[in-house]
């Protein structure tokens, strides 16, 4: 007894194994990136054109609600569950336990890129602990918005929230029960007649559930080359060095425990949503980017305080092409808001924010921005947490001179009009954080980096 104690501490020893790990912890570069407002911020441009820096690129939420537009030459993608870094050659693109995947869309997005020239094989990783999506969730994901009426969320229709309300209620399939199909036809049968009697209840009719068993087997024989245990690889491959680049979908103010609830989505789409999603510890995340517009858009229902006037708004989104990249759906169009970034800084933790779309605002005279908020005659310190006080909140702007030269296509800060550089300077003076990188345009080059910022660094 007490033979193995030594100075260092009962547990102190020099464990090989932990000592190495510490070596992968600080060497390994590890970035995510957020989107900082309602989602759409190109978040799918500014992970391309990092990812040419990272070896795997990770996915660790939501599913194929996400649009997520990448141009590289003259060809256009919208990557909807698959991480955007799969358009570089010999890049690793992973889909973490915490997203939601619907078979037939993810089959489809693989045929897509095939199609296009880019072969997922051997470099798509699939968690086998990622839950499923049934043609049920779908329906359920209509028949709730229906039932909603004028308090609809505006879903994307892909069955998302219906899904994650399944694996919360802990009836969820997941992706490595389509192995064993056995197995799988047990589980679809007990929890299709409880989703019957669920549906019966609420809506008076059962779910139309005839083939999903042999059709959802299909699928899982053409998927199965990708299944994986994702946390064990990222993790393996962080002990190496590896350096690896989480991919965010939707925003900071669509998170569901962050946002703007209930108009939200249902997965956790902040800084912290990378850990629990991909089983990458939080000491292990390196560094956090926070995307941003220029302006701000919303597609879907919910509060949105900087919202322009119809005119306005319709402008922006024609020179914007602000329709969504999933739905077609206009997008709402509002001037760039603060407060929301200060918040998205804080819960995220963001080390350096990219500005896009600052092309978009070329010919505009004059730019407000929300620098804070007012609630029945009052300052607010804090983002509101009752999305009916944040509906009542009127913005307080600074109105600042537009540039009214061309930005498209700028490569060097010192070519970008001094008003221009000026918002982008107050932008970052206000938020007490740098702007490591601007877009200018959705091409990969239309891309300028700050130099010296810590994003420059992790390039
Ligand atoms: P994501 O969901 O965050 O990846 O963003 P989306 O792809 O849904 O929406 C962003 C849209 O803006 C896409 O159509 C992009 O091609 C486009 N885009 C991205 N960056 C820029 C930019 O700097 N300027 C312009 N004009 N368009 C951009
Ligand atoms: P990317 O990754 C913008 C919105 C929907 C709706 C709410 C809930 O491209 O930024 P859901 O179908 O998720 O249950 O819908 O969330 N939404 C998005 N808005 N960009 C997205 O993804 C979105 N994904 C979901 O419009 O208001
Ligand atoms: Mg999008």
């Amino acid at each position: 007894m007490g033979g193995n104690v030594r100075a260092a501490g009962l547990f102190g020893g020099n464990h090989s194994m932990a000592a190495k790990m510490n070596v992968g912890r600080l060497e390994a570069k590890t970035v995510a990136v957020v989107g900082a407002q309602w989602g759409d911020e190109g978040k799918g441009k500014v992970v391309d054109y990092l990812a040419g820096s990272f070896e795997y690129i990770a996915r660790s939420q939501g599913g194929h609600n996400a649009g997520h537009t990448v141009i590289v030459g003259n060809q256009r993608f919208v990557l909807q569950l698959i991480p955007s870094g799969i358009l570089r050659p010999g890049k690793k693109a992973v889909i973490g336990p915490g997203t939601v995947v619907d078979p037939a869309a993810l089959v489809a997005e693989i045929e897509t890129l095939k199609k296009a020239g880019v072969d997922a094989r051997g470099r798509l990783y699939l968690s086998d602990r990622a839950h499923l999506i049934f043609p049920y969730h779908l329906e359920m994901d209509k028949a709730a918005e229906a039932a909603r009426g004028e308090a609809k969320i505006g879903t994307t229709s892909r069955g998302i929230g219906p899904a994650y309300e399944d694996k919360m209620a802990r009836r969820g399939i997941r992706v490595g029960d389509l192995r064993d199909p056995g197995r799988f036809a047990e589980k679809l049968e007990r929890v299709i007649k409880e989703k019957n009697a669920i549906s019966q209840a609420t809506y008076g009719r059962p779910l139309g559930t005839e083939g999903i068993l042999e059709r959802y087997l299909e699928l899982g024989a053409q998927i199965s080359v990708y299944i994986a245990d994702t946390a064990s690889l990222l993790n393996r491959a962080i002990d190496r060095g590896s350096s690896v680049l989480f991919e965010g979908a939707q925003g900071t103010m669509l998170d569901i425990d962050h946002g703007t609830y209930p108009y939200v989505t249902s997965s956790s789409a902040t800084s912290g949503g990378c850990s629990t999603g991909l089983g990458v510890p939080p000491t292990r995340v390196g560094g956090v980017v926070g995307v941003t517009k220029a302006y701000t858009t919303r597609v879907g229902s919910g509060p949105f305080p900087t919202e322009m006037p119809d005119l306005e708004a319709s402008e922006v989104r024609d020179r914007g092409k602000e329709f969504g990249a999933v739905t077609g759906r206009p997008r709402r169009c509002g001037w760039l808001d603060l407060e929301v970034l200060r918040y998205a800084k804080m819960v995220n933790g963001i080390d350096s924010f990219v500005v896009t779309k600052l092309d978009v605002f070329d010919t505009q005279s004059d730019i407000q921005v929300c620098v804070g908020y007012m609630y029945k005659g009052d300052r607010v310190n804090d983002m509101p947490g009752e999305v009916e006080k944040f509906s009542q909140v009127t913005p307080v702007y600074k109105t600042v001179p537009g540039w009214r030269k061309p930005t498209y296509g700028v490569r060097e800060e010192r070519d970008l009009p001094p008003a221009a550089r000026d918002y982008l300077k107050f932008i970052s003076d206000s938020l007490e954080v740098e702007i490591g990188m601007i877009s200018t345009g959705p091409e990969r080059d239309a891309t300028i980096i700050s130099s010296g910022t810590k994003l420059a660094s992790w390039l």
